[in-house]
C-alpha cells in the first residue's frame, strides 16, 4: 500500500539531511514503501539542484552587476575619445590628393563606428544595471512604450543571433500604467526571450516574434507576444504558469510564474495560447485616468 500523503511534506534542504526523516515517515507508517521513497528522493534531489542553479544566478547577478559598473568607464572614454577625433579631423586643413582624401573619409566613417557602437553598449549596461538594482522601485507613472524602449537593448544581441525579426506594435498615445516599470521590463524581457527561445531550427518562414499594446476596456492595455516558433503542447499549457515547469535543458521554469505574480500584483492578468505554429502570451494591465 502506498501512503505518498506521509512523506509528502518533507523540506528539501539538502539530501543527506532529508534521508533519514524520509525513513523515519516510511517506518512511522509502517509500510517502508521502497518506491515511494525513492519518487520522494528524487523530487527532493531535483529541488536541491534547482536551488543550487538559483543560488548559482544569483551570484552570477551579483557579478554581472559589477562587471557592468567596470565596462561602463572604460567605455564612455571610448565614446569621448571617438568624439575628439571626429572634433580634430574637423580642424584638419582639406587635403587636395585624391588617395589621402579616401583616407581621411575610411578614417572618419570607423571613428563613427566606433561611437555608435560603444553608444549601443552603454545602452545595454544602463538597460542591465536598471535591471538588477535590488532596492524596489517607489510606483510610478511609465508608459509601456517606454519600457519596451528600455528593454531592447538587452535582445537585440538575441534576435540578431536567431536571425529572428521582431515586429514592435504599440500605441504610443496609450495613456500610462502605474507601478514599477523595471518590473514590467522583466515581464517583457520573460516573453520575448521565451519566444526567441521557441524558435524553430527548421522554420519554413521567416522567424518572427511580435509585440503589440492596445487599449481594450476604457482602461485597460492588452500586451500580446506572439510567435511562430515549436507551440506548446495542449497537455503543457495548463502548467506553464507553475513554477519550476521547464521543458528547457538550461531553463529553470521560473520566467512564467514571475511574469504572473509581477502582471497580478500589477492588477492584471496572464494567458497563454498555442495553436497551428502560432503562441501568444497575452497580459493586461490597468491603465491611468488621464
Ligand atoms: N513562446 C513559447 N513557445 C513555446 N513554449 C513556451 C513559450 N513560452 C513558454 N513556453 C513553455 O513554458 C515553459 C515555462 O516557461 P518559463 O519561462 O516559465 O520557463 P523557462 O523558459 O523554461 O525557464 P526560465 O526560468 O529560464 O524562463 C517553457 O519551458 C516552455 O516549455
Ligand atoms: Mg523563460
Amino acid at each position: 500500500m502506498n501512503h505518498p500523503e506521509a512523506i509528502a511534506p518533507i523540506e528539501p534542504p539538502c539530501n543527506e539531511a532529508v534521508a533519514p526523516t524520509l525513513r523515519r515517515a516510511a517506518g512511522d507508517c509502517r509500510c517502508a514503501d521502497s518506491d515511494a521513497l525513492r519518487t520522494a528522493s528524487a523530487v527532493v534531489q531535483g529541488m536541491q539542484e534547482q536551488m543550487v542553479h538559483l543560488a548559482r544566478v544569483a551570484t552570477l547577478g551579483t557579478l554581472a552587476a559589477s562587471i557592468a559598473h567596470e565596462i561602463r568607464q572604460p567605455l564612455t572614454a571610448i565614446r569621448l575619445e571617438a568624439y575628439a577625433i571626429q572634433h580634430w579631423m574637423k580642424r584638419c586643413p582639406g587635403v587636395a590628393d585624391p588617395v589621402t582624401q579616401q583616407v581621411v573619409q575610411e578614417v572618419a566613417e570607423g571613428v563613427r563606428r566606433i561611437q555608435e557602437q560603444s553608444e549601443r553598449a552603454e545602452q545595454v549596461i544602463h538597460s542591465l544595471r536598471a535591471m538588477m538594482r535590488s532596492e524596489p522601485n517607489k510606483p510610478q507613472a511609465f508608459t509601456l512604450a517606454q519600457a519596451v524602449r528600455d528593454v531592447m537593448p538587452l535582445l537585440e544581441g538575441r534576435l540578431k543571433d536567431g536571425g529572428i525579426a521582431l515586429r514592435i506594435d504599440v500605441d504610443e498615445t496609450l495613456p500610462p500604467l502605474h507601478g514599477d516599470s523595471v518590473q514590467i521590463q522583466q515581464v517583457l524581457l520573460n516573453l520575448v526571450l521565451n519566444a526567441i527561445e521557441a524558435r524553430k531550427e527548421d522554420c519554413a518562414e521567416l522567424p518572427l516574434v511580435e509585440l503589440r499594446a492596445r487599449r481594450v476596456e476604457p482602461a485597460m492595455l492588452r500586451v500580446e507576444v506572439i510567435d511562430n516558433g515549436g507551440g506548446i503542447a495542449p497537455d503543457q499549457l495548463a502548467r506553464i504558469f507553475q513554477p519550476f515547469v521547464s521543458t528547457k535543458g538550461e531553463g529553470m521554469g521560473i520566467g512564467l510564474a514571475i511574469c504572473r505574480s509581477i502582471v497580478e500584483l500589477h492588477g492584471g492578468s496572464i494567458r497563454a495560447a498555442s495553436s497551428e505554429g502560432r503562441t501568444t502570451v497575452t497580459f493586461t494591465l490597468p491603465l491611468q485616468a488621464t
